[in-house]
């Protein structure tokens, strides 16, 4: 009799809401060799989702850890958890991201230009540097940077489309930021074998920017579209596009 086959240890932050909580219900569901981690800055929110997603009795298997990306000894005690629990991690999913601006605004506060940093940035900067030796551990070590079109400098300095008219500067400055970790990282830790992506979600129906109904009377799609890309990474079907910026359905963005 064969052993049975060793999990694939997947982390997702922010999977408490919209493409998190999705991709956490699509990964659970799409293998029973995925244990998805859900990472929650709120314990108690986090501990009615877990409950919500174990209710659906999907093939995979799921668990939860306290983490807000914008506290360092969160970060470290999330580390540890997943260390005494798992001595590894197989996937990175930094999804948690915040969009506190308004298309109205035209720059933010120099304390939400500061939050926005936080939590798009340095949260997924400090969190996958905790989080190397466990990544190294692994058999096939990935990451996935939750980025958006939006932070593409090349599409910006596209001016014959409306795609440059597009507000939310300090939004867009963080995801290019985070695109920069993405190439950053990619370079870094490929010798150690990690595959490292950003990925653009789409413009999807979220609590993001907190205008759900507007997205969902401008007939937005589904953040389980997104979720459904996540899979496919996962999955190891954008493995030749490794170290690019890409999103649903087989598109790649310039950076
Ligand atoms: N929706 C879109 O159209 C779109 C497009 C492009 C890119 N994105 C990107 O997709 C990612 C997910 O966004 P979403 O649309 O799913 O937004 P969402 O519905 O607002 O969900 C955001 C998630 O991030 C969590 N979060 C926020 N701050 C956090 C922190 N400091 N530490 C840990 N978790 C934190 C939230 O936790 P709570 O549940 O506690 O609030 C929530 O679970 C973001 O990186 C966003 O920039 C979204």
């Amino acid at each position: 009799m064969s052993a049975a086959p060793e999990k694939q240890i997947i982390l997702i932050t922010g999977a408490t809401n919209g493409i998190g909580l999705d991709s956490a219900i699509y990964l659970a569901a799409a293998s029973p060799n995925n244990h998805v981690v859900i990472g929650a800055r709120s314990l108690s929110k986090g501990e009615k989702v877990l409950k919500e997603v174990q209710a659906k009795n999907l093939s995979g298997t799921v668990s939860l850890v306290q983490l807000d990306a914008n506290d360092d000894s969160s970060i470290t005690a999330a580390a540890k958890k997943l260390k005494e629990d798992f001595g590894r991690l197989d996937v990175l999913i930094n999804n948690a991201g915040v969009c506190p601006e308004t298309a109205e605004d035209q720059w933010p506060s120099r304390e939400n230009f500061r939050s926005i940093f936080e939590t798009n940035v340095f949260g997924p900067t400090i969190l996958t540097e905790t989080l190397i030796p466990l990544l190294k551990a692994s058999k096939s070590p990935k990451i996935i940077n939750v980025s958006s079109s939006l932070g593409s400098i090349a599409a910006i300095s596209d001016h014959s489309g409306s795609f440059s008219a597009v507000p939310y500067p300090a939004y867009r400055m963080s995801k290019a930021a985070l695109n920069m970790l993405t190439a950053y990282q990619y370079y870094h830790l490929e010798q150690f074998g990690v595959k490292v992506w950003s990925y653009c979600p789409g413009y999807v129906v979220t609590d993001l920017g907190r205008d759900r109904e507007q997205r969902e009377k401008m007939g937005m799609e589904s953040s389980e579209t997104s979720a459904q890309g996540i899979v496919e990474i996962v999955e190891g079907k954008r493995d030749a596009e490794v170290g690019t910026f890409i999103a649903r359905r087989g598109e790649q963005y310039q950076w």
